[in-house]
């Protein structure tokens, strides 16, 4: 057993904090938290407790949705909407990922920055090419933070540098699956890049081995009116963009993400509550691709499961903290723009959709409450809290002004998780 002491802040619901000054925190062997307290209990008076002072103790973050070869890419060439944004730039980005020298590279700047940002569950896109993919899955393992990771299919629309075929898509995510076998904390996701990528005869494989082994299913969904067209075009048989992944399987028969949604609604949003479909809110994303609004109010509004997602390099930050902003701010102009139908989120809204409800498609991951794996971030914030706020002041604060020089430990299932090397 393992007791720390600090200023405890987590969001068990949405609605409000829960605030411990000067609490405890007891995690048990396992990595999994026993209880929070206002005073050290009984049981376990003389035992030793790690004091963090006045230092802040949070649940880590979540991200959702990032692309891990686009790294690169971070906050440049935002000039353009998303179909030429990646032929563009993006796709010729991916193809270097061949190169399991320049992979190496990159990925591992990538898992570090992550961790500086306090992000301890990330779920990615890799790229087709399965040796960097691999390689991307053991730089986590050996992190020791959470991941899972996807080995992209695309076979249709896409350069030859950056195609592969069905059989090979199956084949790569299988061995990546295999791989992983037993490991705790990093798994494979199965990733169809997005209904224009991918051929029906691809779409339906990957909703087979989905299936097959209870792999769980990522993609991208109605983020951009000329895709949403372009998908039509592709789908005339499906009743939405959401409905051509739901008839190749892949809309809920195991857990699935969907990433953007800023034009979900009627049938759509319908068939995400039907089937508990995850919607990845990309708000960074979304500005900089000049994308849209996604109706988040809504989403809440009808139970469909919300998460938080940096979408690199269509995001340009990995800080999920970034993203919590964001998130705050679309919904304020959402609210404007809907003549205030559409309440703005709160800071315990989005701060549990970064931590409890993002952490939800990992298990009990999100919250300090007993049984919740010990994810956490230590946050001495002196520096910013420069006239005694209150507690949640000193994090709406962190939230809006910190950054990763503020994170002073970071946890992942109960264990202090040490800098990853570059
Ligand atoms: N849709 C298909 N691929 C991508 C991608 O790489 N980024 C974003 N934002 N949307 C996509
Ligand atoms: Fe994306």
């Amino acid at each position: 057993m393992k007791l720390y002491r600090a200023n405890i802040m987590f969001t068990p619901s949405p609605e409000a904090f829960q605030v411990l000054e000067g609490g405890y925190v007891a995690v048990n062997d396992n990595g999994l938290v026993e209880g929070v307290y206002e005073q050290l209990p009984a049981e376990y008076k003389g035992a030793e407790v790690t004091d963090f002072g006045d230092k802040l103790l949070i649940p880590a973050m979540n991200d959702l949705h990032v692309h891990a070869p686009q790294y690169r890419n971070q906050g440049i060439a935002m000039d353009l909407e998303l179909l030429p944004w990646l032929n563009t730039y993006t796709f010729p980005e991916e193809s270097k990922y061949k190169d399991l020298a320049y992979a190496e590279k990159m990925y591992r700047r990538f898992v570090h920055d992550l961790w500086a940002n306090g992000t301890m569950r990330t779920v990615a896109f890799a790229t087709i090419h399965p040796e960097a993919s691999k390689l991307l899955a053991d730089l986590f393992t050996t992190a020791g933070m959470s991941a899972m990771i996807g080995l992209v299919g695309m076979n249709r629309n896409g350069p030859d540098t950056l195609s592969n075929t069905t059989e090979e898509a199956v084949r790569d995510t299988e061995a990546l699956m295999n791989h992983l076998k037993g490991n705790k904390l990093v798994s494979a996701i199965v990733t169809p890049r997005f209904v224009p990528s991918c051929t029906p005869d691809m779409l339906k494989a990957l909703g087979e081995l989905a299936r097959k082994y209870n792999l769980p299913v990522q993609s991208h969904l109605s983020e951009n009116r000329s895709e949403i067209a372009w998908v039509k075009e592709l789908e005339p048989e499906s009743t939405c963009y959401g409905d051509a992944y739901r008839r190749y399987g892949l809309f809920g028969d195991t857990p699935t993400l969907m990433a953007h949604c800023c034009y979900t609604e009627g049938e759509e949003l319908r068939l995400m509550k039907e089937n508990h479909v995850y919607v990845v809110h990309c708000p960074t994303s979304n500005c900089n691709l000049a994308s849209g609004m996604a109706p988040i109010r809504t989403f809440l509004n009808e139970g469909v499961p919300v998460a938080l997602g940096s979408d690199i390099s269509g995001g340009h930050h990995l800080s999920i903290f970034r993203v919590m902003q964001y998130a705050l701010q679309i919904s304020k102009l959402k609210y404007a723009e809907s003549k205030g139908a559409l309440k703005f989120l709160t800071l315990s809204e989005a701060f549990w959709l970064a931590t409890k409800s993002g952490g939800a498609f990992f298990g009990k991951v999100g919250s300090f409450e007993k049984g919740y794996a010990f994810d956490a971030l230590v946050i001495d914030d002196a520096d910013l809290n420069i006239d005694n706020y209150s507690l949640p002041h000193r994090l709406e604060r962190y939230v809006y002004l910190g950054d990763d020089r503020q994170i002073v430990k970071r946890f992942c299932a109960g264990k202090e998780i040490a800098e990853p090397k570059i």
